[in-house]
């Protein structure tokens, strides 16, 4: 059931568009994300749910009441900002008591409600530092801490890792979902780092150019991209023009997609064609010289030219002594069912008309 509802969101500045009817509904204890390039309107979405900024037009229910006439100090809403945003002259355990104090809190139940939720995100040991002598992933734990302490009933977080080095913003996603879990709050968390969406969330909203292109589970996002841009921007797609490789030159069909992981090295002997279809159980192959090859261990990574195409290959579990050097010659085979088809105007083409 939907909890927050977001319904034809439009925000202009002056000429520029940045939100164009965005239409999305969330429900109580999910954690949804808005993924999308740089520029297509995540924060400003955000921003206007908190009440930083107004919506030109378009309607926000939250818990069934509007929630754009409520004055945004009234919404009752937690965020969490990339850069922190922490007072730099107040310790960790009065960072988080903040937001109570200007509630007017009584001083016990402000003692009791931060120590409960420094507790949550691992810093009661810490309480009495200053900013300043905390670690990145540390000080972020603090705007998360304060943002659930005042009991929120949502949660707005825009790119809350994105200042954190490799190892610490796998750490904290982890604890972030967790603690949502934990306080069943539902949460919008914004980011553009694809595989961080689809570790986090429950659902997807990709957006482009204040636009939404889909809303799925990370599985339907990354496996059923509705549009070439989601295809191409959540994970990596190989497109293929029809009638390169064999492909099938279907009516309405502007090009076909295919995952780097569905492309297979084809086995030594096996002599690959031109066409589709000619490989063994159905599987259909393709001809071309290596460009590049890298061996990664759990995966190796190959580019390959063929028909003037350049194809990108990811072998999972590749042979510990494989090498293959630039210039030769390989086939690599697919399962055509694996293909994705794509109409001239990005958006999918159902498989059954595809076929
Ligand atoms: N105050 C403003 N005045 C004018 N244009 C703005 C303003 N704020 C945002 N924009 C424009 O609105 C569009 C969306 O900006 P927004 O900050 O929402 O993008 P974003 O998806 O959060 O990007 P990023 O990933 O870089 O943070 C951009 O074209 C931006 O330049
Ligand atoms: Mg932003």
């Amino acid at each position: 059931m939907a909890y927050l509802t977001v319904d034809g969101a439009i925000k202009r500045y002056g000429t520029t568009t940045a939100l164009n009817g965005v239409s999305f509904s969330v429900a109580k204890g999910e954690f949804f994300t808005l993924l999308g390039p740089s520029g297509c309107g995540k924060t400003t979405l955000l921003r206007s749910i908190a009440g930083f900024s107004q919506l030109t037009d378009g309607r926000v229910d939250l818990a069934g009441h509007d929630l754009l006439s409520v004055p945004p100090h009234k919404r009752d809403i937690g965020m969490v900002f990339q850069d922190y945003a922490i007072f730099p002259h107040l310790t960790v355990a009065e960072n988080v008591a903040f937001g109570l104090k200007a509630r007017k809190v009584a001083a016990a139940e402000i003692r009791e409600r931060v120590a409960e939720a420094l507790a949550t995100v691992r810093l009661t040991a810490l309480a009495e530092r200053l900013p300043a002598a905390l670690s990145g992933g540390q000080q972020q734990r603090i705007g998360i801490a304060r943002a659930m302490v005042v009991k929120p009933r949502l949660l707005l977080m825009d790119e809350p890792l994105s200042n954190l080095d490799a190892k610490l913003r796998l750490d904290l996603r982890d604890e972030i979902r967790a603690i949502q879990r934990e306080i069943g709050i539902a949460a919008i968390y914004v980011t553009h780092d694809q595989e961080e969406a689809l570790a986090i969330s429950d659902r997807i909203c990709v957006m482009d150019h204040g636009c939404v292109e889909q809303i799925g589970t990370p599985q339907q996002i990354y496996g059923q991209p509705e549009t070439r841009f989601v295809a191409s921007f959540v994970g990596t797609m190989n497109l293929l023009a029809p009638g390169a490789f064999g492909l099938a030159q279907v009516p309405g069909v502007a090009q076909w997609a295919l995952r780097p992981e569905r492309l297979r090295l084809a086995e030594a002997g096996a002599r690959a064609r031109d066409g589709a279809g000619g490989a063994e159980n159905g599987a259909a192959s393709i001809a071309g010289t290596v460009e590049h090859f890298s061996y990664l261990g759990r995966e190796a990574h190959l580019t390959v030219q063929a028909q003037g195409h350049r194809l990108v290959a990811q072998i999972g579990a590749p042979p510990p002594d494989l090498a293959i050097e630039a210039g030769r010659q390989i086939s690599l085979s697919f399962d055509p069912a694996d293909l994705h088809a794509f109409d001239a105007q990005g958006r999918r083409v159902p498989a059954e008309r595809a076929a």
